[in-house]
């Protein structure tokens, strides 16, 4: 079986990510911050010791600051909703997910706020273009799903922090997979899945804050902290972290940050473009084939003589598992031109195998030949 879809999630995982989770589980069966014995401390210290990892590895220094989350979209959710006020004008990019997408538009039709698109392709003026006197929020997508379009987020924070204006990075694609300076790029809230580039496992994400100032409250319910009052804790981390955590996927996470660091970001990214590169170039070679390759790690393409779901059939038939469809993205593919139909997805991670393409170019001498 060959694993071309690390951009849903990441497969496999690394040995000792698996190892932690089974440890964690087995050593630190406690509910973390609900009790003093041994086993709910050691479950805390796992969380924390990962809250530090995060910071480190994203530049940041308020490891309080990092909320868990049960995935990306959560994080988003979070980020997006507890900002999002009336008369808020919001811009977020024509490359984003409908983890941003669908909270943005429910949020401003909640609260009462407005929002509009800017382009990838020339980001800086298209803000410009569409900045308002009210626009207090943009929203970007730092590694496309679909093509691997990279946005300039250090660029973009700038003129965030130059107009005051909050800067949320969906990380999705790029945390694990490429360098995010938080601090940097002026990121106000940076949200990112643990079981893609972070090689953690399903069932974690997280949202680094840079401060809660002027957030709402999100979710409400038990902290371990303040029990008698009826109120959230103001204070973070606690504030967004209702309810008992999911400790052996948070310590996935940590052991996960470690493996990605231990291998190092420019070891994984140079691999990732070379087999992103030599796939392009084979597809590019077939007639009839439309590639949209964008930078590093995940490709899509469709074929004129077949729909995209009879590709994935065929690659599937031999042995290669991809993603067939819209990914999520809409957005994406209408600035792409393959919406509603979408594409083939090939999307390539740190255990992938050079050799792997040597079957992927037998399955696509099918597709060739329609
Ligand atoms: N957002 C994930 C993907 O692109 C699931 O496949």
């Amino acid at each position: 079986m060959i694993y071309f879809d690390n951009a849903a999630t990441s497969y496999p995982k690394p040995r000792a990510v698996i190892r932690e989770t089974v440890r964690t589980i087995k050593k630190c069966g406690g509910n973390p911050g609900r009790g003093s014995h041994i086993l709910s401390m050691r479950a805390a210290d796992k969380i924390y010791e990962c809250r530090e990892l995060l910071c480190d590895f994203f530049s940041f220094d308020k490891p309080e600051n990092v909320i868990f989350t049960p995935n990306a979209t959560y994080a988003l959710n979070l980020a997006i909703k507890t900002k999002i006020k009336k008369g808020s004008h919001v811009l977020i990019s024509d490359m984003e997910h409908n983890s941003v997408l669908r909270p943005v538009s429910a949020a401003c039709e909640d609260a009462g706020a407005e929002y509009g698109v800017f382009t990838t392709l020339s980001p800086l003026s298209s803000i410009k273009r569409k900045l308002r006197d009210n626009t207090d929020i943009i929203i970007c997508n730092h590694v496309s799903n679909v093509s691997a379009r990279k946005q300039d987020i250090a660029e973009i924070g700038r003129l965030c922090r130059e107009r005051g204006i909050y800067f949320i990075v969906d990380a999705s694609q790029s945390a694990g997979h490429t360098e995010i300076d938080m601090t940097g790029c002026n990121i106000n809230a940076l949200c990112a899945p643990a079981h893609k580039g972070l090689m953690g496992i399903q069932g974690a994400g997280f949202v680094i804050l840079n401060s809660a100032d002027g957030l709402d409250e999100f979710m409400q319910g038990g902290s371990g902290v303040n029990s008698s009052s009826v109120k959230m804790p103001v204070f973070l981390p606690d504030r967004y972290e209702a309810g008992t955590l999911f400790t052996p996927a948070i310590a996935a996470l940590g052991r996960g940050v470690s493996f990605v660091k231990s291998i190092g970001l420019s070891e994984i990214e140079w691999q990732e473009r070379i087999l992103t590169e030599k796939a392009a170039e084979m597809l590019k070679s077939i007639d009839k084939v439309r590639v949209f390759s964008e930078g590093v790690g995940t490709l899509s393409f469709v074929s004129e003589k077949m729909p995209v779901s009879k590709v994935a059939e065929i690659l599937m038939k031999n042995g290669i598992c991809c993603r067939a469809g819209l990914h999520c993205a809409p957005l994406a593919h209408k600035a792409l031109g393959t919406y509603p139909t979408g594409s083939v997805r090939l999307s390539f991670g740190y255990f992938n195998k050079h050799r792997e393409l040597n079957v992927l170019w037998q399955a696509l001498k099918e597709i060739k030949n329609g």
